[in-house]
């Protein structure tokens, strides 16, 4: 942190990716009004979640973290949230079966909505207009007005982030999160899935453990782990504006904390040492991320690091390692190896999503589900020869049957399918039944890493 650091010291800094309001006086009156509402999060929760990573980066627990590219103000419901947080329940049971550790939750959720784009301007049929960069800026049509940044947009974002965290806490302590109830997160359309049959394999085990500890006593009336499960949310704090507004100095440490999610991250984009978000990020006490993608120079990772976290905590940084499929085995090893060498402690994450979007002879932009597993899989080959932990997965995903990733899932999304339900209002999410067969090969993954049951034992 710079000695003169505050809420407001990165608008001293250079800047990219920021959108350009018509009208800034009403943009200062918006971002004045936003200071003034309830945090959505709180500090020590954010404090709670950092623990929990430092688990992670020791190798006791691994890091799920997910969901939309790009929430949106249409697709906002109750059911859109439900699905998205039964899927990710599913992969998390998965997960821990797999690993036999906590899985940390993480959701891309409740805040997710400003976007980076590679090009300023788009252009369709001949007609050039700005980009989209997320409904919390502007609006996705095609027309000249709905490209206007539109401030007012940031007082609906912050609305429905708190609908959405409200209902997430409550699906999280509320029962809907019992494992007594696993069965009925799978989704009728899942039942054709290739996953499916593996699923209600385990589904079943977990009853059978369940019976197993009720004639113990051990009942989800008297355990809370049984009952309820603790979810966290994240998203890429982009927008330097609005994350001001909500970082709020916590009463009892007297640090300041963004309260706009429990952790944030810096993009791929947005990750220059000497620039504004680096800035912002360096005076927060919350978990954050760093995106990693090709164009990481190891020597600015170090920097990063010294910057952002000059004394090491365990849990402050998590590295989300997005470099493709083809790429991950040329980058990853570099920095992972300069990262030890430094001593630091890091979680490593692998974003399998980003390094992979090609675009489909249709036009439309698609990840092939091929590619998103050989990212994974050269994650896990990496550490394991360097003797790293591969610590956590970050994907883009939906618990929504679209059709936006071509590859896996129930009848494998094709080109020609990829128009039937194209709904991300960004990059192309897996689906519900192409998310939880990752899930399955992330397991085989760390199955294949956990010790011997005797060995387990034997070092306790
Ligand atoms: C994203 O996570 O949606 C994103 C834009 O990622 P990156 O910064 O890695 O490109
Ligand atoms: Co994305």
């Amino acid at each position: 942190m710079t000695e003169t650091w505050t809420p407001q010291s990165w608008r001293h800094k250079p800047i990219s990716q920021v959108p350009t309001y018509p009208d800034p006086e009403r943009v200062a009156a918006v971002e004045s009004q936003l200071a003034t509402f309830p945090p959505l999060v709180f500090a020590g929760e954010a404090r709670e979640l950092k623990h929990q990573l430092a688990e992670v980066a020791a190798g006791r627990a691994f890091l799920l973290q997910g969901g939309d590219c790009a929430e949106s103000f249409a697709e906002h419901g109750a059911d859109h949230i439900r699905d998205f947080f039964r899927v990710f329940l599913q992969m998390a049971v998965v997960l821990t079966h797999g690993a036999s550790k906590p899985v940390v939750k993480v959701g891309r959720i409740a805040g997710q909505f400003a976007k980076p784009r590679s090009s300023d301007t788009e252009t369709i049929d001949g007609v050039t207009l700005p980009s989209y960069r997320g409904d919390i800026i502007n609006d996705i049509g095609f027309t000249e007005d709905s490209r206007v940044p539109d401030p007012e947009r940031l007082l609906l974002a912050y609305r429905q982030s708190a609908a959405t965290l409200n209902l997430l806490r409550a699906f999280a302590s509320g029962g809907f999160a019992e494992l007594t109830r696993v069965h009925e997160w799978t989704m009728g359309f899942m039942k054709d899935s290739r996953a499916y049959p593996r699923f209600e394999e385990l589904a079943g085990k977990i009853d059978s453990a369940i019976d197993f500890m009720r004639a113990m006593g051990l009942t989800p009336e008297n355990t809370p782990a049984l009952r309820e499960t603790k979810f966290y949310t994240s998203h890429e704090a982009l927008l330097l504006g609005y994350e001001e507004a909500l970082t709020r100095r916590d009463s009892i440490s007297g640090d300041y904390y963004a309260t706009s999610g429990h952790m944030l991250w810096i993009g791929d984009r947005t990750r220059q040492p000497d620039a504004a978000h680096v800035e912002y990020f360096s005076g927060l006490r919350n978990p954050i991320g760093i995106k990693c993608g090709p164009s990481l120079a190891t020597d600015d990772l170090l920097k990063l690091l010294d910057k952002l976290n000059p004394e090491d905590e365990a849990g402050r940084i998590t590295l989300i390692g997005r470099f493709g499929a083809d790429k991950v085995e040329e980058h990853l090893p570099r920095l992972v190896e300069a990262v030890k060498a430094a001593g630091r402690t890091v979680v490593w994450c692998s974003d399998p999503m980003h390094g992979n979007t090609i675009k489909a002879s249709s036009g439309f932009k698609t990840r092939p589900f091929d590619r998103v597993l050989s990212e994974v899989k050269s994650f896990f080959d990496v550490h394991r020869s360097l003797g790293t932990y591969a610590g956590g997965i970050h994907i883009e995903m939906t618990g929504d049957d679209v059709t936006e990733c071509v590859g896996g899932g129930v009848s494998a999304v094709t080109e020609a399918s990829l128009k039937d339900r194209y709904h991300t209002y960004c990059d192309p999410r897996l689906n519900a039944s192409q998310s939880l067969e990752l899930a399955f090969l992330v397991a085989e993954e760390l199955q294949a890493h956990r010790p011997a049951r005797e060995a387990r034992t034997a070092f306790g």
